[in-house]
């Protein structure tokens, strides 16, 4: 009798241990920043990946800088290969290294 009456308390322990966790997973998740924000950063990354590992690796083209110096970075890198990016693509790519990528 006993013995049950204890596994019974661990049981419930264990599964009030579960749902804790689980709700404070959730929690973590709930996304604070706006999605809009998001969804450019994640436009601007595919840019970076789609467009800036043909000459040198990914790491070389995140390799943080003064913030002011990403559209110098940039332009030069665009110079090395005219058409790389529009306008707007070449916007996107600066904000999202100067916001993510600045020292
Ligand atoms: C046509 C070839 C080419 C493409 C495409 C290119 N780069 Fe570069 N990149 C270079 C060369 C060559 C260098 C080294 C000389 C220099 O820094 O100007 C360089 C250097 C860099 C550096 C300096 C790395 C260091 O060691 O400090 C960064 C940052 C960078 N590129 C970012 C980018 C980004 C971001 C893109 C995409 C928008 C890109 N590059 C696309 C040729 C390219």
């Amino acid at each position: 009798m006993r013995t049950r009456t204890v596994f019974g308390l661990g049981v419930v322990f264990l599964l009030t241990l579960l749902i804790a966790v689980g709700c404070n997973d959730a929690t973590v998740e709930s996304p604070t920043t706006n999605g809009a924000g998001d969804e450019a950063d994640t436009a601007a990354l595919t840019l970076i990946e789609d467009n800036c590992q043909s000459c040198h690796t990914l790491d070389q083209a995140f390799r943080p800088r003064a913030e002011g110096q990403w559209p110098q970075v940039v332009d030069r890198m665009i110079g090395y290969s005219p058409g790389l990016l529009d306008d707007q693509e070449r916007e996107a790519v600066i904000a999202y290294l100067q916001e993510n990528r600045s020292n």
